[in-house]
């Protein structure tokens, strides 16, 4: 199975002086920690990197060290997230016919929920881990007022893998642009066009690093693991 890692973001909620992927947790690049799960994936059979061209000489050294089995490729991400997993689509190899896409930032992925995702991904065209939400939601107007209250029965956090036939997104990115939506994953691109997206269980602790306490929740994570 191919996989997208979009990792050519700012971090700019993080606030550090660089992109928050290589900032240190528990001794190592934040980044390489994802790509350590994904080489321990026995599905994983090529990634593709995408990061920011400013940082590709830092990305590249760091697979190196990793002495890393399977093949790692860079790719130059965009402005967006949106336009960074497009840049990816398009350097896939064109025997890619399915796509994984995992966010950078989402370092304490287990090699078990990429397996899970590809092997699922052999039986459906668009999938996502999810997992159930825990706080009570509450949609608010502009005035901080609540509109309503979500059943939270139905109401699922998005995470990553997402997976996608990549014909079938290729052509969600394209309508995308044409129309200019806005959404934050690909998943969104997909229902847009009225496509299924199958959920599949995700991990409580597969967080996206994106604040100083993320990074300190992470660390506590890494470091029970490896007790
Ligand atoms: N990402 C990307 N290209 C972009 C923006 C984001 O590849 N132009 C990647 C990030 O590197 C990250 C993932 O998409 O791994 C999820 O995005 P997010 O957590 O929002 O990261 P950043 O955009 O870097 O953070 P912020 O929004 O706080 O600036
Ligand atoms: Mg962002």
């Amino acid at each position: 199975m191919h996989l997208l890692i979009p990792a050519a973001g700012m971090g700019r909620r993080m606030g550090a002086d660089r992109n928050k992927v290589l900032l240190t947790v528990r001794g190592r690049p934040l980044i390489a920690w994802t790509l350590l799960a994904a080489e321990a994936a026995q599905r994983i059979t090529w990634i593709g990197l995408i990061g920011q061209p400013v940082d590709q000489a830092l990305l590249l050294e760091i697979f190196d060290s990793l002495g890393l089995t399977t093949p790692v490729h860079f790719i130059a991400g965009g402005d967006t997230r949106q336009a960074s997993v497009y840049n990816g689509l398009q350097a896939l190899p064109e025997e890619a016919t399915r796509v994984l896409i995992h966010d950078g930032a989402r370092c304490l992925i287990s090699p078990d929920l990429f397996d899970r995702c590809a092997a699922a991904l052999e039986n459906c065209s668009g999938l996502i881990a999810a997992v159930p939400v825990k706080d009570t939601i509450k949609q608010v107007d502009r005035d901080l007022k609540i509109e309503n209250t979500p059943d939270r029965r139905c109401l699922w956090a998005a995470q990553t893998p997402q997976g996608f036939d990549v014909a079938l997104l290729k052509s969600c990115h394209s309508k995308g642009q044409q129309l200019q939506w806005m959404v934050t994953d690909d998943a969104a691109l997909f229902e847009n066009c009225g496509l299924p997206v199958q959920v599949i269980p995700g991990e409580e602790t597969n967080v996206k690093v994106t604040t100083p306490s993320d990074l300190a929740i992470a660390e506590w994570i890494l470091s029970q693991r490896s007790h």
